[in-house]
């Protein structure tokens, strides 16, 4: 049965916008604990974001935002109020909005949560819903390499100015085979991140249920993507 979705707009969600919202940045660091998370994770994206957010911030995050909602799949089953922005009003986002031009305060959020349109141009395999599931809306240019990489540093800029000090980024990046090349966007995304100030704290291998197959490859010198990757940064310098 579907599970009803919680992309209400939290109550300070105005306040985010205008007002001059900002989170308690004191470093109450909770009482030391250390449940280990493995770092492959075989379940849903939704259940490991929920360890994740219990396990990296600081504090229990309250301001949360998805900057690349869709539709809200990471969500489903959370009773966290989270702020959904998607730039595709067909989403029924909470927030309509372009992530490399974010309509918040500054430091007015916990965490941002990221999960860019990947595997640009591709996707035949007409057993997948590639354009919902993988935002294969956009077509990526020859300039851009037929690649997503040159949205990274816009959007990284925008995350690390809305996330209070120490906040965290958590984003779901895959890497894949296009254009005749491997395409390292984790790599990609970490060196960016790296450049606007983000330190990358953590990499959690997430198993694909299936590989992307296209019915159009023959023969292929690659192994199949059955995995993607989980990103830790934080807004710091340091990880601990
Ligand atoms: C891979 S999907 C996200 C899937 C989502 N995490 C889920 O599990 O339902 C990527 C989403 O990013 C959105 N998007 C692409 N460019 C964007 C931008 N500049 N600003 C905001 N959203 C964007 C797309 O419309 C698409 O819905």
């Amino acid at each position: 049965m579907e599970q009803q979705l919680n992309l209400a707009m939290p109550a300070n969600f105005q306040e985010l916008i205008e007002g001059a919202h900002v989170p308690d940045t004191a470093l109450n660091h909770r009482t030391s604990r250390y449940e280990p998370l493995a770092s492959i994770w075989f379940g849903e994206d939704s259940e490991l974001l929920e360890r994740l957010l219990d396990f990296y911030p600081r504090n229990p995050p309250s301001a949360i935002l998805d900057a690349t909602v869709n539709g809200g799949r990471f969500w489903r089953g959370s009773k966290r109020t989270i702020i959904g922005m998607d730039i595709d009003l067909r989403h029924k986002p909470s927030l309509v909005a372009d992530n490399s031009k974010m309509p918040f305060r500054s430091q007015s959020f916990d965490v941002v949560v990221y999960d860019p349109p990947h595997i640009p141009n591709q996707g035949r395999d007409k057993s997948k819903d590639f354009n919902d599931r993988f935002g294969l809306v956009q077509r990526s240019s020859k300039e851009n390499h037929y690649t997503f990489s040159h949205t990274f540093p816009p959007f990284l800029k925008e995350a690390y100015r809305i996330l209070q000090s120490e906040g965290i980024l958590l984003s779901k990046i895959a890497d894949y085979v296009h254009h005749h090349r491997y395409q390292w966007a984790h790599i990609e995304l970490i060196a960016a991140a790296r450049e606007v100030g983000f330190t990358p704290c953590d990499c959690i291998i997430k198993i694909r249920k299936g590989p992307i197959i296209d019915p159009k490859w023959k023969t292929a010198h690659h192994t199949r993507r059955q995995h993607c990757y989980w990103l830790v940064f934080r807004k710091s310098k340091k990880c601990e």
